[in-house]
């Protein structure tokens, strides 16, 4: 019998390629950069499955070119707003993402990024490397305290909450706001306290966002919101991109009406070389990296390939995003 034809559309790590290579007639996209569109459209077409990540757009465009034989479409990522899942759901196909796996390792540099944004790590950083340290200065690269703030989670599904719990430590106060507000024990468990967004921008001293992007959440945090907040804040997004209005920020940044900001995700992404946000001291910036170890990766390959193979034997996913498509 003849195996399974996939795309995979990057190398991932080898605890789920090999997997893939094994049990698939498997064509794996070779480059660094992804594939061009039309060189992806082409790449699906005839296919029974396609392994494919945030920077693969999957809509009807891609699920035409891929023909009715495509079963499955198992996205390397927990956030799947790369996939038009509905679409997906119309015709059949299971869609598949990671979650779990990533949730430690993505809320580890979350608080990378508040500790980095709030004591000036990248200032200091940059400041030894020009060779400008000429001694111990009373007033050098003063930053914010994180011990004994408060600390604002928007978003408090898995990583909110793993943020959360590594918060315990620093003795804070922690607020969230979600528009599920968790069971009182998982409140207790956290000492989170849920609050509207509004109260929750005003009172953080750090404001750290996981939410999933989508229409409500896009802009959410727009030039009203940046007035909101303390001029002491720290704003860290490890979400997606969108999530924040980057020219609005860029304006909070550079006139002071937040202290900094520490971005995981941009707006596109790459963020330009160029763009203004760049040529501020009191704003990070790192390529999305937020699941970048390689015990995760390796995980979210392998979950990835269970994925891929449950749903090219029309067996149901591990982790489906859409199992509404196993009830009809
Ligand atoms: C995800 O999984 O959604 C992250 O953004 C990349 O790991």
């Amino acid at each position: 019998m003849s195996k399974p034809r996939v795309f995979v559309a990057r190398r991932i790590p080898d605890e789920g390629l090999d997997v893939v290579l094994r049990a698939t007639d498997a064509t794996v996209w070779p480059e660094e950069l992804p594939p061009p569109r039309d060189e992806l459209l082409r790449a699906v077409a005839g296919c029974d499955g396609v392994l494919t990540l945030l920077t693969d757009r999957v809509d009807d465009e891609l699920l035409d070119a891929a023909g009715a034989g495509l079963k499955v479409v198992s996205n390397y990522a927990v956030g799947f707003d790369n996939v038009d899942v509905p679409a997906c759901t119309k015709r059949g196909i299971s869609v598949g993402n990671t979650p779990g796996v990533l949730t430690d390792t993505t809320a580890d540099l979350a608080w990378a990024l508040l500790m980095a944004a709030a004591r000036r790590l990248p200032e200091g950083d940059r400041y030894v490397r020009a060779g400008k340290w000429k001694t111990w200065g009373p007033m050098l690269l003063l930053g914010t305290d994180v011990h004994g703030s408060t600390l604002g989670i928007v978003g408090f599904g898995r990583i909110g909450q793993a943020v959360a719990r590594r918060a315990s430590g620093f003795g804070m106060t922690i607020l969230y706001h979600d528009v599920h507000r968790a069971d009182a024990g998982v409140e207790t468990a956290h000492g989170a306290t849920w609050v509207p967004l509004d109260e929750l921008l005003a009172r953080s001293d750090a404001i750290s966002l996981h939410v999933n992007l989508t229409d409500e959440t896009r802009g959410l945090i727009s030039t009203e919101a940046l007035r909101r907040m303390k001029p002491s804040a720290v704003l860290v997004n490890t979400s997606r991109g969108p999530v924040v209005d980057q020219r609005a920020l860029h304006e909070a940044l550079r006139d002071g009406q937040i202290a900094a900001a520490a971005l995981d995700v941009t707006d596109p992404e790459p963020i330009a070389a160029d763009d203004p946000l760049l040529s501020l001291e009191n704003c990070l910036v790192v390529p999305h990296i937020a699941s970048a170890s390689s015990a995760t990766r390796g995980k979210m390959a392998e979950m990835a390939a269970a994925n891929l193979l449950a749903g090219v034997r029309g067996e149901r996913l591990p982790t489906p995003v859409n199992p509404e498509v196993y009830e009809s």
